[in-house]
């Protein structure tokens, strides 16, 4: 088993380049399907759920290498349309490859994915666009069975999904004629996304606004793509010098897409300053509550930040309020924050934070990915030594968790113990 040991209160120092966007790469992978030619994936961070979209790839018949951090994918044979439960189960963005199988085999088996840490995440929307598109779908023994032939629609989501968004502009590609997707989702990763297709020969606009047009039918060819930052990640980072105090710098992140996470660290206290590809951090001996912090779709506050920023607002002068509106469960990290000493209370969507003036090491367990990046957030803050186990879910998100917060000046270590 793998445990972290962390020793807190030692205000960081340091600096630290920021890997590769986990939401950029699953997606991408799935798109690599797409054409027969071979595309070349660059900045792809050593994941586990980046190592299972790689055996689903392999399993449906791919040729793949992964030499440092360059993903090479060969789809020109493709032996197999479906992806068994096995697969399936190991991860929620698993489902893109529905959309990414019927654009290439017009068919595609697999069963519900997995990754239900947050509460149910149903998949009804990424069905209905595929339907509105001409798929028929159809369900037995917990199968889902999709096939038919595509044409261009009119796709309005009721609520911005991720996932669906993404999904739907993979079998758009394919579909003859013109599709336009309202409502989608405006996340950086569906803009990196289109970035890819675009470079596949692709005829994709609009990601990045409400409104994605596609014109689909054309032959695409491979490509060779460099994935974005992952913005998580750094926000991951800021919120651990912003527990520990001390001050670090991030590489190879652009500051604009952290702007409401940035903005709560400095209400905070924090002093933050960014050039277009660094952020830098000050962070002082205590910060203070802020207003409340509500999660919302892009280019509202992060969900996926909610659980590391509650960590390092947990020993503030005064209290925050969290309104979680993107996914029913997920506080899981507050009973692990509690046992460290924080005073949280939650009711529903809504947790506050009332700070205190000291956290304390403790035994902790990873919940969640995000959760447990939460939990390491914390430790740094706490006096004396913490130690966190549960690390698969970290290891899902972070490709060197512990490596990047000791270039920042953390005393953490990995240790395989029996
Ligand atoms: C993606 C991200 C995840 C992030 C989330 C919200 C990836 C691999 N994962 O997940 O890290 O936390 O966006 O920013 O990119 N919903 C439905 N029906 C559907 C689809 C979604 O009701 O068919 C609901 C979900 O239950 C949730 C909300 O829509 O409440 C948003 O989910 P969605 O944007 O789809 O998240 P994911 O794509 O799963």
């Amino acid at each position: 088993m793998s445990v972290f040991t962390i020793e807190g209160c030692h205000p960081l120092s340091g600096s630290v380049a920021i890997q590769g966007a986990k939401n950029s790469v699953l997606p991408i992978l799935c798109a690599t399907l797409l054409s027969p030619e071979t595309c070349v994936i660059h900045n792809c961070p050593r994941l586990t759920d980046v190592e299972h979209t790689l055996d689903i790839l392999r399993h449906l018949g791919c040729q793949v290498t992964w030499e440092g951090d360059t993903v090479t994918v060969g789809p020109s044979k493709l032996t197999c349309c479906s992806i068994p439960d096995t697969l399936m189960r190991e991860m929620r963005s698993s489902v893109i490859f529905l959309g990414a199988m019927l654009a290439r085999l017009g068919q595609a088996e697999l069963s519900y994915p997995g990754g239900c840490e947050l509460g149910p995440r149903p998949i009804d929307l990424h069905l209905s666009a595929l339907q509105s598109l001409g798929a028929e779908v159809r369900e037995a023994g917990g199968r889902l069975f999709c096939a038919g032939r595509l044409t261009g629609a009119d796709i309005a989501l009721s609520l911005p999904s991720v996932g669906c968004t993404e999904n739907a502009m993979l079998s758009a590609v394919a579909a003859e004629g013109v599709t336009t997707i309202t409502n989608a989702a405006r996340e950086p990763e569906i803009v990196d996304l289109q970035n890819f297709l675009l470079t596949l020969g692709a005829d994709v606009r609009g990601a990045g606004s409400s409104v994605i047009t596609i014109r689909g039918g054309k032959t695409l060819h491979g490509g060779e793509y460099t994935v974005m930052a992952d913005r998580i990640v750094a926000c991951t980072y800021l919120s651990a010098v912003a527990s520990a105090g001390g001050e670090g710098n991030l590489r190879g992140v652009d500051w604009r897409l952290l702007s409401t996470v940035t903005s709560v660290l400095t209400e905070a206290g924090c002093r933050v300053e960014s050039t277009p590809d660094t952020i830098s951090i000050i962070a002082p001996r205590r910060l203070r509550g802020v207003r409340p912090i509500r999660t919302a779709p892009y280019p509202g506050f992060p969900t996926d930040a909610q659980a590391v920023v509650m960590a390092a607002l947990c020993k503030t002068d005064g209290a925050t309020v969290f309104v979680e509106n993107m996914f029913d469960s997920r506080y899981r990290h507050v009973d692990e924050l509690k046992r460290m000493g924080a005073d949280i209370r939650t009711d529903g969507r809504v947790a506050v934070v009332y700070g205190v003036p000291r956290l304390y090491g403790a035994k902790v367990r990873s919940t969640d990915l995000r959760g447990g990046a939460a939990l390491a957030v914390a430790a740094l803050g706490a006096e004396g030594e913490s130690t966190l186990t549960g690390l698969g879910h970290i290891d899902r998100g972070y490709a060197d968790l512990a490596g990047d917060l000791a270039a920042l000046g953390a005393k953490i270590v990995r240790k395989e113990e029996k």
